[in-house]
């Protein structure tokens, strides 16, 4: 009935015709880029109920007889609320969850070979998801304005306010001004609750819009029965109602699994941690800002030098030219795999002893930077895991990569990438 009326109107039943009978090819890792999916959206739906409680200001207010900042005051508030502080917490380990998605999912399609011809351009929008995901979380980091809050964000000023050129420039306009001062807290639930969400609801829309368009990568498995079929359609279950039920219920085991870890598993205690105080206690960022952490502890504390009148120090090289290669590097991918052809189907990462071996040393290059952000606890010198980083790397590369191309000579394939 109510479908009839809107059908008159809207011509849904041509959108169900042309949308909904499309086919959803099946494999269990397609659900990483979903558990992203479903994780913004929890996100969202917490954070209108956080926005309507938190108050973006650094004023000083009494808070059970102490004078704390306003953003803190109102964080602790939101804590003592009934049901308050477990939404606050499926807020952080969604954005958690969300970030190890995204990671996990972008291993997925860089071992498949998913992001070849012709999705070179939805591998970057998905860099450019995962960035922008960071920077959201980074700037959630600074509102509850705790001790902690202050001593994460502060690393950061110093590594926008190292910026060759444009370093003062680039500080004023993301911290508005010095930092810690009156307006960084403003501008940074801006870019919170609005710039970030909207750039991510933007970047998502066009990340689905160019997958529909350019249909997904299936299992190798349905290459014989699609080759039968004339290879036209995907072999898989139509969207609705097959996958629309598959996904809404993986929706909400998601969500039953991040309520259970809020309920039981603590997450940025700041009653602990209490305001800003006088003085930095060393604290380390949450374990996807480690990497970076890690690297700016290997960079020698000496190492300074001026390019064409721009100042290079220890923060530019750990801050900003780090992550920036590392984003380069992951953009190139596409275009130094040497396939040239469409790729319909995703590869198996064991025949393509150069492209997985690659992405092997990678990883562990990248685990041991997240390691050197320990190196106090573990009494290591910079200069001694700088070496262990550069050996572990050198050894996953060659190690991995002479085995994929023994399994391979084994089994007869001509693997080449
Ligand atoms: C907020 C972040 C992201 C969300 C919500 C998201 C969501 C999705 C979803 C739901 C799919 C279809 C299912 C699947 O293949 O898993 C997909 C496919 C894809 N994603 Fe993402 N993604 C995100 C980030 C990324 C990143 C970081 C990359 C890589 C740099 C990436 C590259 C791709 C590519 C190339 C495909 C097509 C894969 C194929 O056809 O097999 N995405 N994404």
């Amino acid at each position: 009935m109510i479908f009839k009326w809107l059908d008159e109107r809207l011509e849904l039943r041509k959108f169900k015709e042309k949308f909904l009978s499309k086919t959803f090819p099946t494999h269990p890792t397609f659900l990483l880029g979903e558990t992203a999916l479903f994780s913004f959206v929890t996100l969202v739906a917490t954070g209108i109920f956080l926005g309507f409680l938190y108050e973006p200001s650094t004023t000083m207010v009494s808070l059970f007889g102490a004078m704390v900042p306003a953003a803190y005051a109102s964080v602790v508030k939101i804590d003592l609320l009934p049901m308050g502080m477990i939404i606050r917490r499926i807020h952080h380990w969604s954005a958690m969850i969300m970030i190890a998605a995204i990671l996990a999912h972008l291993l997925r399609v860089y071992f498949t070979a998913s992001y070849r011809k012709p999705r070179e351009i939805n591998w970057l929008v998905g860099l450019s998801l995962w960035g922008t995901a960071m920077i959201g979380a980074f700037t959630g980091y600074l509102l509850p304005y705790s001790q902690f809050s202050v001593t994460a964000t502060s690393i950061a000023y110093y590594m926008a306010k190292s910026m060759p050129w444009i370093g003062d420039w680039m500080s004023r306009l993301l911290f508005a001004g010095d930092f810690p001062s009156d307006g960084t807290v403003p501008r940074f639930f801006f870019m919170h609750v609005m710039l970030i969400p909207a750039a991510l609801i933007g970047l998502i829309s066009l990340h689905m819009l160019i997958l529909i368009k350019q249909k997904h990568t299936e299992p190798k498995s349905n290459k014989d029965r699609k080759e039968a079929q004339g290879g036209r359609r995907l072999i898989g279950i139509p969207i609705w109602p097959e996958q629309a039920v598959i996904s809404l219920s993986f929706f909400l085991f998601l969500l039953f699994v991040v309520v259970l870890m809020a309920a039981y598993i603590p997450l940025n205690p700041i009653e602990m941690y209490g305001p800003p105080s006088p003085g930095t206690p060393v604290m380390r960022p949450d374990w996807y800002f480690l990497v970076v952490y890690g690297f700016l502890k290997l960079v020698p504390g000496d190492l300074v030098f001026t390019i064409l009148g721009g100042k290079i120090t220890p923060e530019t090289i750990g801050g900003v030219i780090f992550p920036g290669l590392n984003f380069l590097a992951y953009a190139l991918v596409p275009f130094i795999d040497r396939s040239k052809e469409p790729q319909p189907y995703m590869e198996n990462p064991l025949h393509r002893p150069f492209m997985t071996s690659l992405g092997i040393g990678a990883i562990i290059f990248l685990c041991m930077m997240a390691v050197a952000g320990y190196i106090d606890v573990l009494h290591i010198t910079p200069r001694a895991m700088t070496v262990y980083a550069l050996v572990a790397t050198a050894a996953a590369w060659s190690v991995s990569y002479a085995l994929l191309r023994w399994y391979n000579g084994k089994r007869g394939n001509n693997a080449k990438a």
